[in-house]
């Protein structure tokens, strides 16, 4: 069923579209804040005066502020916005449990509010992107528990036969990171803000990374493929290259990450067998990553004038490329003898930063601007020159960051491992620092260029909302044109 054969309904009848339109408005507001944060922090390692001697202004407490503060405000405000949207229109239904639905909205924002009060006084349990206390972490899994029942609730109440493979992705992103979440943060509390691991040692850091790095696969990766798979068919107009690629593609995914943590671990105290099975699985990762990068570029065969005429498209097709980029690099920096050299070093910052403003940072942006119009009722976006002037800030940004991260990683990890004949070191640590004082400049500079894009988006966000509205509220669902490319789907679920 399609509703474009209900000719008189508004979106707001038929679907709960208020809470994605503030879940919409806090992605950009916390993208500001959160990579704001990162290029302060990007100018406290050029320029340490920048401390300012305030311990709550040092890099030490400001760097996990902007890791949470990117990852689960501006990330995670987007999934939460784009996955009540798309399994909503995609299973022809209304949200199941609204007030649940809202539940997951105020408590994400006071969780996220909580981080920002908290880990600048400190409070941190020093487990990387898990670092909220103990209190912090059960009202996650509280709130994550109400987005799941949310979640597969509406997928259970669909009004059609299929289950839309972007809603696949979700939900493996949802079922893991609750299952990441509560492991990782078993401990036994000792004060209102101090907690002890479960986990002891070796096992500790074997756990903490099997989180770590699934986190980067359920969360940063697969949910944003989630995202892909609906809005860049819905842009391009029509279905994914390949359906049955896209299931390939999500099976592939899920059954490799899980096995692959151990490649953070490379010469340290876990079994050499892990940390091997961890690079086998690395490398194997290459393919299902391609296969699904692949898949959406070649959505837009037939149509890449499109890159021409759409900064919208550019932004989705951008995206993807840079989500290839880091998953060639990452299987690489998997290989032992490689991440010998890269580990430690600011090669990683640069890989991780491929991944989050080429990949997350770009396919979110994307989607948002296919998006925004779209829940408020607009004909379009307020000004197309105003999205092509952020695309090519966030690109030039994100190359700069790169470039200036493997000029320093690789100079770091080159010079830590000079020796002079007699067995001494060549250079001290201090001549390392040294060394990347101009790199560290120009990625501040790249991160200013990716924050200005934001600003410029805020811009055209908040007047496109104050246009008119598109059609007359209560007369037609403005939405209804993107089930075009989708509905073929439902019927046909193989390459059309
Ligand atoms: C303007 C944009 C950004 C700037 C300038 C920036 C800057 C930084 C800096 C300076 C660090 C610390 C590096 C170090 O410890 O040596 C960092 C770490 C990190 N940032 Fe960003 N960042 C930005 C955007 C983002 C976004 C959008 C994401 C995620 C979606 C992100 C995720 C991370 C992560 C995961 C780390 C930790 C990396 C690691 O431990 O290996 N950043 N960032
Ligand atoms: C096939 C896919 C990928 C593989 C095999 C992979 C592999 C790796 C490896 C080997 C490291 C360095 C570990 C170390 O030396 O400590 C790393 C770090 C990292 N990668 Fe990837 N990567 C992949 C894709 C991505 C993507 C798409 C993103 C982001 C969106 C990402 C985010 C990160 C982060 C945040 C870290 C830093 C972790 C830390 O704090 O140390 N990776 N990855």
């Amino acid at each position: 069923m399609s509703l474009q054969n209900t000719a008189v309904a508004s979106i707001d009848k038929d679907y709960e579209i208020t809470i994605v339109r503030y879940f919409t408005i806090m992605t950009v507001i916390w993208g500001i804040i959160g990579m704001s944060l990162g290029v302060f922090i990007a100018s406290q390692l050029a320029w340490p005066f920048l401390n300012f001697d305030i311990p709550w202004l040092t890099f030490s407490r400001l760097r996990p502020l902007h890791t949470n503060a990117v990852i689960f405000a501006f990330g995670g405000s987007a999934l939460f916005a784009t996955s009540y949207y798309i399994v909503q229109r995609t299973c022809k239904t209304r949200l199941f449990a609204p007030y649940l639905a809202w539940f997951t909205f105020w408590g994400w924002q006071a969780i996220i509010v909580a981080a920002v009060i908290s880990l600048p006084l400190g409070y941190t349990t020093s487990k990387e992107y898990a670092e909220l206390e103990w209190p912090i972490d059960i009202m996650i899994a509280v709130v994550w528990v109400a987005y799941a029942i949310v979640f597969f609730g509406t997928v259970i109440k669909r009004k059609t036969s299929h289950i839309y493979v972007a809603n696949w992705f979700f939900a493996a992103f949802i079922i893991t990171i609750a299952l990441l979440h509560i492991v990782n943060s078993l401990a036994i509390p000792v004060s209102p803000m101090k907690s002890y691991s479960l986990f002891g040692g070796a096992t500790d850091a074997m756990v903490q990374w099997w989180y770590g790095h699934n986190a980067v696969g359920f969360y940063l990766t697969a949910a944003f493929l989630g995202m892909m798979y609906y809005f860049v068919p819905v842009q391009i107009g029509r279905p994914v290259y390949s359906y049955r690629l896209s299931i390939v593609h999500f099976w592939a995914l899920i059954a490799a990450y899980m096995w692959a943590g151990g490649h953070h671990l490379h010469y340290s105290a876990l079994p050499d067998w892990a940390q091997s099975l961890g690079m086998v699985f690395s490398i194997i990762l290459f393919a299902p990553s391609w296969g699904g990068m692949i898949n959406g570029v070649l959505t837009l065969s037939g149509s890449w004038d499109k890159l021409r005429t759409d900064p919208i498209i550019r932004f989705l097709i951008v995206a993807l490329s840079f989500y290839a980029m880091s998953t060639f690099e990452g299987p690489m920096m998997s290989i032992k003898t490689v991440n010998a050299l890269s580990h430690d070093t600011d090669w990683t910052i640069g890989h991780v930063h491929s991944g989050a403003l080429g990949w997350v940072g770009m396919i979110t942006i994307g989607s948002i601007y296919v998006l925004l119009p779209r829940i408020y009722n607009k004909p379009k976006m307020y000004s197309t020159p105003l999205i092509t002037a952020h695309f090519w800030l966030a690109t030039a940004g994100t190359i700069f960051y790169i470039v200036s991260m493997w000029i320093s990683g690789i100079g770091q990890g080159m010079m830590w491992r000079q020796t002079n004949p007699d067995g001494t070191l060549v250079y001290s640590f201090i001549d390392t620092v040294e060394f990347s004082h101009y790199p560290y400049i120009g990625r501040a500079f790249g991160g200013l260029l990716y924050v200005s894009g934001m600003f410029v988006m805020a811009y055209n966000c908040y007047k496109t909302l104050k246009m008119p509205d598109a059609i007359p509220q209560g007369t037609a669902d403005p939405t209804d044109h993107d089930t075009v490319p989708l509905k073929d789907v439902d019927t046909q679920p193989v390459k059309v």
